[in-house]
């Protein structure tokens, strides 16, 4: 090599840099005096596809590298990326499909839509669409259920790498009280899941879950399976169900009849810990409250799955008192909205039914940082902090004239945070980027609606 190909300079990073109203978290704001971060005229510099400084603007324009062009977003609010911490993919087709109660559900839509992800195509495309949908509504990490078909766990990691999201999915296990046509074996699911997290776990932004559907539809082979992949894989994230409905808790009861409880049942195969994280938790007493905050797992409410289902109402005052790590989720196609402001809205409901006040700001504190913090990723995402990764959200608090009409008149920053949470969806997510990249903009978003239904005449 020649000295001047040894000495030759490398060309200086692209900087890109945003001036508009900056929110972020330096932990949870029911507990921290300090926790949020909020400057009305800030500055957030990236380069490389991470966040190299967020602060007051008049602290940081003297460091913007020259040449760099800001964008100006100053009547806008730039956010952390959400994370939905529970959502599945596969359902994305059958949102809205009624039925009397989670069990039947199951059976006369669930199933039967998941079966079609044998198809590698069909996954394919379901993925495509449902990463877009989720970056319209601001979404830019979530922990997303495939089917038991290993080959939906590639298609879903393949179009988030294509994007360079940042995504925690894994395929289900599920080996037996479901149709033979989705059933593995607790070898196949073993052999599957390991393949699968030495393809994918910590390729570039992508993260493997082990995926037991829910105790229900798993023998106890294959929970002592899944036990198993965990211990050997300490970093790897676990997802499941607990606690959601009274039917599935009764069934549990006869079918795991040696178990304190529901929860108990995960606790044995060595399934509760950091990174564990459980959707619903709604039936849960104040010992299983305890073992989740001493294990570290973490509750997934899902507020819109819940009040569409009748499951029932996240306790969030216990939850809460208990000490147990909360995050918000979709739980998409159970829940009705793949946007966490939605997502948001209901939730604030579902505490006001149980006499808690949930405050738009430590809405948009667990739905960004507690969430990250919750499933130790918060050095990579889920804040402006420094060196961390460039996934934020553009909001628009004109996104609509109503949305206009009450921001003009917000008296503080939770009166804002709060007219996001009850009136905003994807129509208030101007942008979305992810790792320093534009991954979405709502003015031209896509406009093809894909096998548009035709109205009988
Ligand atoms: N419990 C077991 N599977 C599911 C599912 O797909 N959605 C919901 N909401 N609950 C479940
Ligand atoms: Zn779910």
């Amino acid at each position: 090599m020649t000295e001047s190909a040894h000495t030759a300079q490398a060309a200086p990073p692209a900087q890109s840099a945003f001036r508009a109203p900056l929110l972020t978290f330096n932990g949870d704001p029911a507990h921290a005096p300090n926790a949020v971060v909020f400057h009305e005229d800030g500055l957030l510099i990236v380069e490389d596809g991470r966040v190299i400084a967020a602060d007051a603007y008049a602290a940081l324009a003297s460091r913007l590298a020259p040449g760099t062009q800001v964008v100006e977003r100053r009547d806008k609010l730039i956010v952390p990326g959400f994370i939905d911490t529970h959502i599945h993919y596969p359902q994305t087709d059958m949102i809205a499909s009624p039925a009397p109660g989670l069990l039947p559900w199951l059976d006369t839509y669930t199933f039967p839509t998941e079966r079609r992800f044998a198809d590698i195509a069909h996954a394919r495309d379901t993925a495509s669409f449902f990463l877009d949908e989720l970056l319209a509504c601001g979404t830019t990490t979530a922990l997303v259920y495939c089917t038991v078909h290993k080959e939906s766990a590639d298609a879903l990691f393949a179009e988030s790498e294509a994007r360079n999201l940042r995504m925690v999915a894994g395929k289900v296990l599920m080996d037996r009280h479901c149709p033979e046509f989705l059933r593995d074996t607790a070898q196949s699911g073993y052999d599957d899941s390991a393949e699968l997290i030495g393809r994918w776990h910590d390729r570039g932004r992508q993260m493997y879950a082990l995926t037991p559907r829910f105790a229900p539809t798993s023998t106890e082979a294959q929970l002592e399976a899944c036990g198993a992949l965990a211990r050997l894989h300490p970093d790897v994230f676990i997802q499941s169900h607990v606690a959601e409905n009274t039917d599935e808790v009764e069934w549990v009861a006869e079918l795991f009849p040696g178990h304190r409880s529901y929860l108990d049942i995960y606790d044995h195969y060595g399934l509760l810990r950091r990174r564990a994280v459980y959707g619903h938790c709604i039936h849960l007493d104040d010992e299983d409250r305890k073992r989740m905050a001493q294990t570290g797992a973490l509750a997934s409410h899902c507020p819109t799955s819940n009040l569409f289902l009748g499951s029932g109402l996240f306790d969030f005052e216990k939850a809460d008192s208990a000490g147990m790590p909360i995050a918000l989720a979709t739980d998409v196609g159970g829940g009705t909205s793949f946007s966490m402001l939605q997502t948001m809205n209901e939730a604030h409901k579902v505490a006001r039914l149980g006499g808690h006040h949930l405050t738009a700001t430590r809405m948009f504190y667990l739905a960004t940082t507690g969430a990250a913090e919750a499933l130790d990723l918060a050095d990579k995402v889920g804040t402006l902090r420094d060196g961390s990764e460039a996934d934020f959200v553009v909001l628009d608090p004109q996104a609509t004239p109503l949305l206009a009409r009450r921001t003009a008149r917000r008296e503080s920053l939770e009166e804002l945070l709060f007219a996001f949470a009850l009136l905003g969806d994807d129509r208030a997510v101007y942008e979305t980027y992810a790792a320093g990249k534009r991954v979405h903009r709502r003015d031209d978003a896509r406009q093809h609606v894909p096998g548009r239904a035709k109205i009988a005449a």
